[in-house]
């Protein structure tokens, strides 16, 4: 089965508007394209349900359902119960939440581990629990190639070590690493485990329950939706953890970790990220499935289209002596989206190719870390980015690629 790019690309207003006509788009990682469905359920809520929900008068009461539909129906595609799913402002500000969280629950001389892969919302909040006397320990990367090796994890590993934290797939190295095997590590150990989906979900929402981790983190203005970020906390450990609320909601596991409270017009909208997959599901398959498997099933249809597209271009930079592509050559093993140091500053050559319709960008995208572990002059001149996913179109791909012959020397 492959994925039909018209009919995907007919749920993006994007790709129908005059002033984008030419324009190819490739810092999808920095945040997507938004689907029709989200647009709309943001339209409504905001023209029809503008008011305070979960009150006894109709405008209310739909806006709360939409509100709850949105929990409901994500959570079920990403395999955990409703409540064990919550909507913060950011991925950045979820981690920070949780990083207090860990904090109050953990005492001085106890360890977290953390990456220098990540993008620093998952290892900077982690690392100010130094502060407490908790032990910061950093799995690090093989500065060659920036991939994550488990056999060093576990070398880390002891009965100090409460949480591991890392990323389904780093925003600049792209390798996919095996949230599976990590987990079982960790929690074999004693730890909790915290991933970082950013970089992964807009590729296909995981089956979350399946994957194991305690918590899994991304954020829907990067996987076709609005600006929320989406955090699943596993039930053992949400229950266990202090409660960042308002007192009196400490029961409910969703409201646990989101002091700034659920921005409605958005979370309700997320709604329309579900509609997006159930559309994909129904357009490419017809046996009557659960939400997970819908989810699972549109995930494998994503990765296919998007690993096809993928390796000639890996192909055409690899073959480049000025071009050091970062992380993986195979596209089967990492997402779509390719850091390319280059021997000059990078964000001038973003700026060349938006001269022939390329939106690229250039610079840290705050992993700085993990740049700088690779020898990479993350501060003056940083990578190029290029990144896309599944509604990438052929034509859009081959205008990359002659592109990055005419910038590229
Ligand atoms: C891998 C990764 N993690 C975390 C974040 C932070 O997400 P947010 O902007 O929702 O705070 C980003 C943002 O670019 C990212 O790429």
């Amino acid at each position: 089965m492959m994925l039909d790019s018209a009919f995907v690309r007919s749920q993006f207003p994007a790709f129908q508007e005059p002033s984008l006509q030419g324009q190819a788009f490739f810092e999808n990682a920095g945040g997507s394209y938004t689907c029709g469905a989200v647009i709309d359920r943001l339209t409504r809520f905001y023209t029809q349900r503008k008011v305070q929900p979960y009150a006894p008068y109709d405008a209310s009461l739909l806006g709360g359902a939409e509100m709850d539909e949105a929990r409901t129906r994500m959570s079920a595609i990403l395999g955990v119960d409703a409540d064990e799913l919550s909507f913060g402002p950011s991925t950045t500000q979820n981690t920070y939440v949780l990083a207090q969280a860990f904090g109050q629950m953990m005492q001085a001389g106890e360890a977290v581990i953390v990456t220098n892969q990540d993008h620093e919302a998952n290892t900077g909040p982690w690392r100010r629990l130094a502060d407490r006397g908790i032990e910061i320990r950093e799995w690090k990367i093989d500065p060659e190639t920036g991939e994550l090796n488990p056999e060093d994890l576990e070398n880390l590993l002891d009965d100090k070590v409460r949480l591991v934290c890392f990323p389904h797939c780093s925003n600049v190295v792209g390798h996919i690493n095996p949230v599976v095997e990590i987990t079982a590590l960790a929690h074999a150990a004693g730890a909790f485990v915290c991933v970082d989906g950013v970089s992964y979900a807009p590729h296909g929402f995981p089956d979350v329950g399946n994957l194991g981790p305690d918590i899994y983190l991304f954020s829907s203005y990067k996987t076709y939706g609005p600006h929320q970020g989406l955090m699943v906390i596993r039930r053992a450990l949400g229950d266990l953890l202090p409660n960042q609320g308002h007192f009196f909601n400490a029961d409910k596991l969703y409201k646990r970790f989101t002091p700034a409270g659920e921005d409605h017009a958005q979370q309700a909208a997320c709604a329309g990220m579900a509609d997006y997959v159930d559309a994909l599901y129904d357009h490419h398959a017809e046996d009557a499935v659960s939400p997970t498997q819908r989810g699972r099933f549109v995930h494998d249809l994503m990765r296919a289209r998007e690993v096809t597209l993928l390796q000639p271009l890996l192909d055409a930079v690899a073959a480049r002596n000025s071009v050091r592509l970062i992380g993986p050559s195979d596209a089967s093993v990492r997402a779509p989206t390719v850091a390319l140091a280059l021997e000059d500053a990078a964000e001038p050559v973003a700026a060349k190719l938006a001269t022939h319709g390329i939106m690229a960008g250039g610079g840290d995208f705050y992993a700085v870390r993990a740049l700088s572990a690779m020898g990479v002059d993350a501060e003056n001149k940083g990578v190029l980015r290029l990144s896309f996913t599944h509604y990438t179109s052929d034509a859009e791909m081959d205008q990359l690629l002659t592109a990055l012959d005419d910038v590229l020397s």
